[in-house]
Formats: structure tokens, C-alpha cells, sequence
């Protein structure tokens, strides 16, 4: 069974991960979490939090957000994992690489985190914040070419941003729910260049810290854990 939910940062938003609806699952089912999930974010602790993530009955699977410690997650060795660049941070907790096509369970995923952190002026480089937040043209045209061998089609996306066409509807939910502000990024500009090449099913994206379905292409997920479509 493949899940999937919002940020989880670190334990502030856990708790969904503990919920007795899931306890049933093995280490064979997959819950994906669509950026923040801050697992590593304070050197001191990591270490603690990732077991925590470990001990969880299902196998963790998450993209990157902006709220990581990108120098201790690109310190990890990258591994190749079902088709596609990981880092794999224990046995069962996975981070799914920028501009990749993964196969589970017979469906295809393409990933790519990233975002805007609209709180980096209070934060501080490095310690709190990571400019790899971001994605770079390199990474852009990493997924592009993956998609390509893809025939640009897949099952599922998974994103931490959302393309830019969508932030105007996407605003109009999230604006209190981010504190009132809501700015466009470099990672909605990349994901709409993805967006106008690609075809693909079903696209699940975090970020916005709501739980909406926007047409039937688009699910923007905070606390809610959901099955993948079929
Ligand atoms: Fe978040």
C-alpha cells in the first residue's frame, strides 16, 4: 500500500504518523511525505529522530522541502533506489532525489522538492535555513531529461511547491494558513516548466499547510493521510 501525506516537520506534525489507522501497515507499505518532514534539521539530535522515523511500522519515503538540513542530507551517500537517486538515511527512511522517476508497486512517481522559505530573513544560513532550498537549472534539466526517457508520462508527481499556474487558486486557501503571506518562487517557476511537458495522472504537493483537492489533477496535503489513487 502506498500512502501519502503533508510536511511533517520533524515532531512538530508527526502525530499523524502515529495514528492507530496505520498501525496495521508493514515495513512493504510505503508512506510518502511531500517535503518538510525535517527529519534532519539539528545536527545534535538527528540521530534520535531519524530512528524515531525508523521504528514507524511503514517504510518513510519523503521529498525534500525547505525546511531541511540540506548540508547533513547531501552528506549522505546517493544510492540508486527503485530507478531513481536517493539518500537513504536508514533502513527504511528514504529521501526520493529532485527530478527523479521512481517505480513502486508498479506505478511510476516522479519527484522533485524544494520551496520558498518566506520565514528565511528570521532564519539563520546554515543552522536554520539552507539556500539549496531552492532548485538549480542543473537539477531542472536533470528532471526534464529523466522525464524524457519516460516519454514525459508517469503515474504520480510529487512535490513539495506547486507549478506557478496554480498559486493564484492555491492562495487563495493558504494565504492565512502561511500567516498571510504567499510568494512566488523559483520552485513554481520550475514546476511549471515540468508541468507543461508532462502527462501524468495525479499530482500531490505540501507546502501551503492545507488539505485541498484543487481540480482533478491537484491534492495539496498538510495533516491528511491518504491512499495514493489507483
Ligand atoms: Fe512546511
Amino acid at each position: 500500500m502506498i500512502l501519502v501525506t503533508g510536511d511533517t516537520h520533524r515532531f512538530t506534525d508527526f502525530k499523524k504518523l502515529k495514528s492507530p489507522t496505520l498501525s496495521h501497515l508493514t515495513k512493504e507499505d510505503y508512506l510518502i511525505i511531500v517535503g518538510d518532514c525535517g527529519v534532519l534539521f539539528f545536527p545534535n539530535t538527528d540521530k534520535e529522530a531519524i530512528e524515531e522515523y525508523n521504528a514507524l511500522p511503514f517504510t518513510v519515503l519523503f521529498v525534500d522541502g525547505n525546511h531541511e538540513n540540506f548540508d547533513a542530507l547531501y552528506a549522505y551517500p546517493v544510492e540508486m533506489w527503485n530507478g531513481g537517486k536517493v539518500h537513504r538515511l536508514a533502513s527504511h527512511v528514504i529521501h526520493l532525489m529532485r527530478g527523479q522517476v521512481f517505480e513502486i508497486e508498479g506505478k511510476t512517481f516522479f519527484t522533485f522538492g524544494g520551496g520558498l522559505s518566506i520565514d528565511k530573513a528570521y532564519r539563520e544560513p546554515h543552522v536554520s535555513w539552507w539556500p539549496q532550498e531552492l532548485p538549480t537549472e542543473e537539477e531542472i534539466q536533470e528532471g526534464l531529461s529523466n522525464l524524457a526517457k519516460h516519454k514525459n508520462k508517469v503515474d504520480f508527481v510529487l512535490t513539495h511547491d506547486c507549478p506557478s499556474s496554480l498559486l493564484s487558486v492555491v492562495g487563495l486557501y493558504s494565504f492565512k494558513a502561511q500567516g498571510g503571506f504567499l510568494k512566488f518562487a523559483k520552485s513554481n517557476e520550475a514546476l511549471e516548466r515540468i508541468y507543461a511537458v508532462l502527462d501524468f495522472t495525479h499530482w500531490y504537493f505540501g507546502h501551503y499547510h492545507i488539505d485541498q483537492f484543487f481540480t482533478e489533477k491537484f491534492t495539496c496535503l498538510y495533516q491528511d493521510v491518504i491512499q495514493i489513487l489507483p
